[in-house]
């Protein structure tokens, strides 16, 4: 009895103190946990203040980049400021040693800041047109997210490509960016202000060039540098994979796999764990027409794709020495998915600008300043063009970094306007295995019965002055029993189910594409891939686009009624379409059934090797980087001192013909 009463106390003491540990040790977490938070909000706040400055504590260290960007915002003139960026540089020189690298660091400098100063001339040329359209498009986009709020819809936005009706609303901002050929050409003001620019602008570039002159032969003074190019090894003559090697960088996981692993902050709207999931494949689907290899796939995961992807490639090398060309792993568009509608602008470059920052350091990006390199994006051009110094622009500035101008962007929608940028295909719900899954697939769409001489799917662009989908659509209502229209308004679920999708394309022969927010449309690679023949209304929705992935002979796969026709009711589509012979239209299906396997992306788990498969939409995008990037180190070795001859502008004319000669899609392409 005693002995049990001085027991329970003794107990009871001792859970006592049991918690009382506890209560400090949960008193501890939540301390530091309060630091943490602390230290977390302190250094946001910082990034919102430094605007470009990085969140993390090294990055707080100055960037030249940034400097020579404020300086720029600044105005001032080129000599200046790289007179200011050389100052607390060699003021500080002790030694021999460090004098010359630091020498290296003042010629990179000012060779970065001629370089920034010519994208700005370049940029600012381009905006001038963009400028006057983004002010109302983003009214536009305000209403529409307004509209939107209201329905249910906007829940997912990303709904429209989602179901690869479309492009997703997020493109829908971002090609109000665009320099837009729907845009009407009566707007006297804007007309006026454009001119003025373009007058400064081509004052400043003048003063500007002649300044650079001076300072480039400046930088040929200070540095000896010969021109010669750190080829890649040369490995014996018989290896396959002679020229092919591409290395892969191991950049930190921030950039890529943390993404992933935190993939529920990538979206408020939409369950991108589910859409990553499968190696970037999303949810696997049912079998169509009886063929397997069917996924959910969403267009943003193509980074994720094509790194699995590059992951088996063939020719992957870890010696960085053999290497042709040199892949950065980085997954743009979901990093910038994160911060697109959040209340920190600052925060879409984050990011992209510390792993510059790291790329930059690397000895594979000193061996050709970064011109062998290539990185992915499953986002369009237009989401990564912000304008300088506008906070409030939509996007981020990643594809006017100087570093990633040096380098080769794959992106599913390219400006015709940029050196730098290339597309490659949408991804679509097929990612098959294995060749014969390619093949049977094949085989059903050259047997399918196809009641409809065209259809289209999609939804009208009211907003969008010059849009020709009402038109389209008008079309298509009115020859009914030949046209089939699936129009996705809002709540439609049917837009937005792969098999309903692609059952639709299945039973048509030509799929209208025309250019919706922006020139291209996921749409098109989804009806290709049901042997659908394309009917396209604007170069840019994919002559100029994918030019390592389509034939140079549009008339062979494609039907193409210029848009402004249709709009001017000049061209009836059905008349076009049913004027074409029928073996000539069976020729067009057979083209467009072997371009299949080129314009999808093989499933990433399937064996390693690609022995004897189909070239995939992988495969041609990397030749395609290869190729350029020869091509690149052909002219630097030959010395010249600019590495394209011919004007930026004029880059989807030299990617499509090998020249920028006058020719009859220039109208469709005129910045002015
Ligand atoms: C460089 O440009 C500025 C104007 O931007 C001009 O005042 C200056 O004279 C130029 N310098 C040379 C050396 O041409
Ligand atoms: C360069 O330094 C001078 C003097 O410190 C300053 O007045 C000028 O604004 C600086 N220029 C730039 C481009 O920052
Ligand atoms: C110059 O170098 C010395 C040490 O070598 C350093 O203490 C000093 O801060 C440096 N000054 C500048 C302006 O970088
Ligand atoms: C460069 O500037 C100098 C004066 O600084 C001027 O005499 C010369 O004509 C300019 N050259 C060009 C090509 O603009
Ligand atoms: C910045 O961008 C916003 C949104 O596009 C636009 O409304 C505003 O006029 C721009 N501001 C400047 C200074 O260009
Ligand atoms: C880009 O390439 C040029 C040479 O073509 C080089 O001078 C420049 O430093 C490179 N830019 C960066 C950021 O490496």
């Amino acid at each position: 009895m005693r002995k049990l009463q001085r027991k329970r106390p003794m107990a009871m003491d001792k859970s006592s103190s049991k918690y009382r540990t506890y209560f400090w040790y949960v008193a501890m977490v939540s301390f530091l946990l309060w630091l943490v938070l602390l230290y977390l909000f302190n250094s946001s706040v910082k990034t919102v203040h430094n605007h470009e400055r990085l969140f993390r504590q090294e990055n707080v260290i100055d960037l030249p980049v940034h400097v020579s960007q404020q300086n720029h915002e600044s105005d001032q003139a080129v000599v200046s400021n790289v007179d200011n960026i050389t100052v607390p540089v060699t003021g500080n020189g002790s030694s021999q040693e460090v004098q010359i690298s630091e020498d290296a660091k003042v010629v990179s400098d000012l060779v970065e800041e001629l370089e920034k100063e010519d994208v700005e001339n370049v940029k600012k040329r381009g905006d001038t047109a963009w400028s006057r359209r983004s002010t109302r498009s983003r009214g536009r986009h305000r209403e529409s997210r307004r509209t939107r709020s209201s329905d249910k819809r906007m829940v997912r936005p990303n709904n429209d490509d989602e179901n690869n009706v479309d492009n997703s609303d997020e493109n829908h901002q971002s090609l109000d960016k665009e320099p837009n050929f729907f845009e009407p050409r009566n707007d006297v003001t804007s007309k006026k202000e454009r001119v003025d620019d373009n007058n400064v602008v081509e004052s400043k570039q003048k003063t500007s060039n002649n300044n650079t002159s001076k300072v480039n032969s400046r930088i040929s003074a200070k540095r000896n540098r010969p021109k010669v190019v750190v080829r890649p090894r040369v490995t014996r003559r018989n290896d396959p994979c002679r020229g092919k090697y591409v290395y892969m960088h191991d950049v930190p996981s921030l950039f890529n796999e943390e993404l992933l692993k935190n993939c529920w902050t990538l979206s408020r709207w939409t369950d991108m764990c589910e859409l990553t999931s499968n190696f970037g494949l999303g949810p696997p689907l049912p079998n169509m027409e009886g063929v397997s290899g069917w996924f959910a796939t969403n267009q943003f995961t193509l980074e994720v794709i094509f790194h699995n992807r590059m992951k088996q490639y063939k020719c992957l090398t870890k010696d960085s020495s053999l290497a042709s060309a040199v892949y950065v792993p980085y997954y743009p568009g979901l990093d910038l998915m994160r911060f697109l509608w959040g209340p920190f602008p600052s925060m879409r470059d984050a990011a992209a600008l510390d792993l510059m920052k790291w790329l930059r350091e690397r000895q594979e990006w000193k061996r050709m300043d970064g011109r062998d390199h290539f990185m992915v994006a499953g986002r369009t051009t237009w989401d990564f063009m912000r304008t300088p110094g506008n906070e409030s622009d939509w996007g981020n500035r990643l594809m006017i970094l100087p570093e990633i101008r040096n380098m080769t962007m794959l992106l599913i929608e390219s400006s015709p306007w940029n050196y730098h940028g290339f597309a490659v295909p949408y991804p679509t719900y097929f990612h098959p295995s294995t060749n014969a899954e390619i093949l049977q697939w094949q085989n059903r769409m050259r047997r399918i019965k196809r009641r409809y001489l065209f259809s289209f799917v999609g939804a009208p662009r009211p907003n969008l002055g010059d849009s020709i989908r009402s038109e389209i659509m008008d079309q298509c209502k009115a020859s009914r029993r030949k046209c089939k229209l699936l129009e996705c308004v809002s709540g439609s679920q049917k837009c937005y189910k792969p098999d309903q999708i692609m059952k639709f394309f299945l039973s048509s022969t030509f799929c209208l594409q025309p250019p919706g927010d922006s020139y291209t449309r996921r749409s098109t690679f989804d009806s290709i891939l049901a042997g659908c023949i394309p009917v396209f209304f604007h170069p840019g929705s994919a002559y100029a686009q994918y030019i390592w992935h389509l034939p140079k002979d549009i008339g062979k796969y494609s039907v193409f009624i210029p848009g402004k026709n249709v709009k001017e009711g000049k061209a009836s589509i059905e008349r076009v379409l049913s004027r074409i012979p029928r073996e000539k239209v069976v020729a067009m299906r057979e083209e467009v059934i072997k371009l299949i396997p080129r314009l999808m992306y093989f499933n990433p788990s399937g064996k390693r090797g690609d022995v004897g498969r189909f070239e995939d939409a992988f495969d041609v995008a990397v030749e395609g980087v290869l190729e350029r990037v020869e091509g690149l180190r052909k002219r630097i070795e030959e010395g010249n001192e600019e590495i394209f001859d011919f004007p930026e502008r004029f880059s989807w004319k030299y990617n499509v013909f090998g020249n920028v000669e006058k020719h009859e899609w220039d109208s469709y392409f005129d910045r002015r």
